[in-house]
């Protein structure tokens, strides 16, 4: 820790730190743990998406209360734990209001990191139903940035195809502490055929392989993947080995020391797993390197390792265990879940090289998931943002505490956070997902 540092994190400084407007951030619910207090559901029409949905999770939820327009703003007795909002059926501009109505009473009843979530269709239909479309993101985006001590606000698109079944995942997702540090923003539920309903221990007896898994975000998620019943298969550098080694044994997984540059990774990974006696259900490419400089003084060297790390081995792995029959290689069903970064979705002073490579990770995955569609296989990507890692730890100090707090919860993320929205995509009942990027940036504010 640096002298400025220790100043910093005192209780002077902590106190100097208040008075320049940086309070304390709240402490963030995490876990597979529902808010404590109730669940609301509103629903503005005749949709009943939210509720069977709800149903399925086998939770209970009240009626929301509604703020008339008078001078009295309606509040909840006691704080609530999540606004559910069905907004499936809501088209006109007109209809608006109704959703200002619910959102108003409760912005100030939730609890710390409760969360409202909104359920709202794919762009499509006229003029209006498209313009609504978009309204609805930006009342999402700026609830986002309203609410406080750590509540969250998420919209998602429900293709009006997809049903409970292919939404139980991701809304369990979001009223789950498991989604602490996803905020104001959007993604798509598509229909799936075979979606099975969400479980405890939903990767059980899945053998999944994580790229990177010595340190860092690689650990928590070969980690938290086994906590949620997965077989995985840890893959770093050699160098990383006995790290590696570490991560694996506590998991009771294996360790697959391998650079993914190899031009035989893929190979390697598929003999690896094929040696075990087992398909291979998932794979996470986590592995990734930054070599920041500004553009202008980034030679070729630099530009292709980057690359090279972060997207080109990825494709690669991901053609050879696509290959169809491979002993080892993805079984129909099967996830692949790619690591992008903010930095690739809103660009970043120094990260040329490094934001080519993760803007890539997001435009492979969704260039694969259509033509995966037939064998059941979903590709998604998170996008995260801060997050308290040796890799964020090497950023100057103060440049760091402003990363850090630039978004709407005020503090970094954690690696488990990543891992959590990992764990979710890559979720049998997350069958619907493909294609997509779920930022785990908690609303970053940089850029996009
Ligand atoms: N930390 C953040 O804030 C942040 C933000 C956005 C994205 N990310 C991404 O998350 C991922 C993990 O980041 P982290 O902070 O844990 O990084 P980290 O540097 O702590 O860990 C990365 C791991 O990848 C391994 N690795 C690197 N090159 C490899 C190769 N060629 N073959 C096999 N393994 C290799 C490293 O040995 C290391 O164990 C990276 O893809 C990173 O770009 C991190």
């Amino acid at each position: 820790m640096s002298a400025l540092e220790m100043a910093f994190t005192s209780r002077v400084g902590r106190k100097v730190a208040a008075r320049a407007g940086l309070h304390e951030p709240p402490v963030l619910r995490r876990g597979r743990t529902y808010p404590g207090g109730p669940i609301v559901l509103a629903t503005l029409g005749a949709s009943r998406l939210g509720a069977d949905t709800l149903a399925l999770l086998g939770r209970p939820y009240e009626a929301p209360v509604i703020d008339s327009g008078g001078d009295e703003v309606p509040g909840y007795g006691d704080r609530i734990g999540a606004l559910v909002v069905d907004a499936t059926d809501l088209n006109r501009l007109s209809d608006l209001e109704a959703l200002r109505a619910v959102l108003r009473p409760a912005l100030r009843g939730l609890e710390a990191s409760g969360s409202v979530v909104i359920l709202g269709r794919p762009p499509a239909g006229d003029w209006e139903q498209r313009a609504v479309t978009r309204a609805l993101d930006g009342i999402d985006r700026t609830v986002g940035k309203e609410l406080r001590r750590g509540a969250t606000s998420n919209l998602i698109h429900v293709d009006p195809e997809a049903g409970p079944l292919e939404l139980a995942s991701t809304l369990e997702f979001l009223l789950h502490g498991r989604s602490a540090f996803v905020d104001g923003q959007t993604w798509t539920v598509a229909p799936a055929v075979d979606t099975p309903a969400p479980s405890e221990r939903p990767l059980s007896g899945r053998t999944i392989v994580v790229t990177g898994a010595a340190r860092g975000i690689g650990a928590a998620i070969a980690r938290t993947l086994a906590r949620d019943g997965a077989s995985i298969v840890a893959v770093d550098v050699p160098p990383a080995g006995e790290s590696l080694a570490a991560v694996a044994n506590e998991i009771a997984g294996t360790a697959l020391q391998l650079d993914i540059t190899a031009p035989d990774a893929g190979a390697r990974i598929a003999a690896h797993v094929a040696g075990r006696g087992e398909g291979l259900y998932g794979i996470v490419h986590n592995a990734g390197i930054t070599r920041d400089k500004l553009l202008a003084n980034t030679d070729a060297q630099r530009w292709a390792s980057v690359l090279e790390v972060n997207l080109v081995a990825q494709m690669r792995i991901n053609e050879t265990l696509l290959t169809p029959g491979l002993p080892g290689g993805l079984i129909d069903g099967g996830r692949i879940v790619g690591v992008a970064s903010t930095s690739g979705l809103a660009g970043n002073k120094g990260q040329a090289n490094y934001a080519a490579s993760k803007a890539g990770v997001a435009g492979l995955v969704a260039a694969m998931a259509p033509d995966l569609a037939a064998r059941r296989i979903t590709s998604n990507a998170v996008a995260p943002g801060f997050i308290e890692t040796d890799m964020t730890a090497r950023i100057p100090f103060v440049q760091r505490e402003i990363f850090r707090r630039a978004n709407s919860l005020g503090q970094g993320g954690r690696p488990i956070d990543v891992a959590e929205t990992i764990g979710y995509l890559l979720d049998p009942a997350s069958q619907g997902v493909t294609g997509q990027v779920v930022r785990v940036c908690g609303q970053n504010v940089v850029g996009a």
